[in-house]
């Protein structure tokens, strides 16, 4: 008769967390029902690692959280004030990068950036402001991109590809050149396999990929963030 193991655990902020083999620390902090601050990681899809919203210190140093492996016995930093002081200046950062005007935008109370703002205490930009110039792709009848609120999160990439199986979005370019491009003969939205209902649409954590005719469909006061913290709400992201 064999003994039962004893369940394998790391500590998150001087509390243990228990984790299968093969799980990420983020996929651990989740399934136990924390929240890691995040951008480009959804629980649906593989990390990729890019946005450092996630990041955690371990032994001295910070690593992402989303791609990296949970072990018995690490011991990980998250909610201390100057890790999430790095992560506000890297919202701010994607603020000062984007043209953001949360008043004005559809996804207001469902977007994830403006939540993460809200939940690290972010009152300004900090940086100055970029203001770019992006192409908006409205070719399509049902579907929207507006490049000036794109995060590179690259979770339509992924989920279009794995999820939808059409792989409608590629991303090109470098540094503050980076932007997202369309599958298609003609580059535009209309040509290519994008349909509304595509997991790659709502995904999108921000109000770049939107579907139209929908305008407040759902009140503003109604929607998820706006009187809930998105770290009450996990299941979302
Ligand atoms: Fe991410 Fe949305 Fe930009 Fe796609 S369009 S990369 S989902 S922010
Ligand atoms: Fe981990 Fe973006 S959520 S790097």
């Amino acid at each position: 008769m064999s003994a039962t193991p004893a369940t394998t655990t790391f500590l998150l902020d001087g509390r243990p967390v228990p984790f299968e083999p093969g799980q990420t620390i983020m996929q651990a902090v989740q399934a136990a029902g924390g929240y890691i601050p995040h951008l480009c990681h959804h629980a649906d899809l593989p990390p990729i690692g890019s946005c450092k919203v996630c990041s955690v210190r371990i032994k001295g140093r910070l690593v992402a959280s989303c791609t990296y492996p949970a072990s018995a016995g690490l011991e990980v930093e998250s909610e201390q004030d100057d890790i999430n002081a790095d992560r506000k200046r890297l919202i701010q950062m994607l603020f000062a990068e984007g043209n953001h005007h949360c008043p004005f935008c559809e996804k207001s109370g469902n977007c994830h950036l403006q939540a993460l703002a809200y939940h690290l205490g972010m009152q300004d930009t900090h940086f100055v402001q970029v203001y770019p110039q992006h192409d908006v792709d409205a070719s399509h009848p049902d579907v929207l991109l507006d490049r000036s609120r794109c995060v590179l999160c690259e979770l339509c990439v992924r989920a279009s590809r794995d999820i939808d199986g059409k792989s409608v979005f590629a991303m090109a370019g470098r540094g503050l050149q980076t932007h997202l491009i369309i599958n298609s003969p003609s580059g535009q939205l209309k040509d290519s396999a994008i349909a509304v209902s595509d997991r790659a649409m709502s995904i999108c954590p921000v109000g770049a990929l939107m579907p139209k005719h929908q305008g407040f469909k759902v009140p503003i006061g109604e929607r998820l963030y706006d009187h809930t913290d998105i770290a009450q709400r996990p299941e979302d992201t």
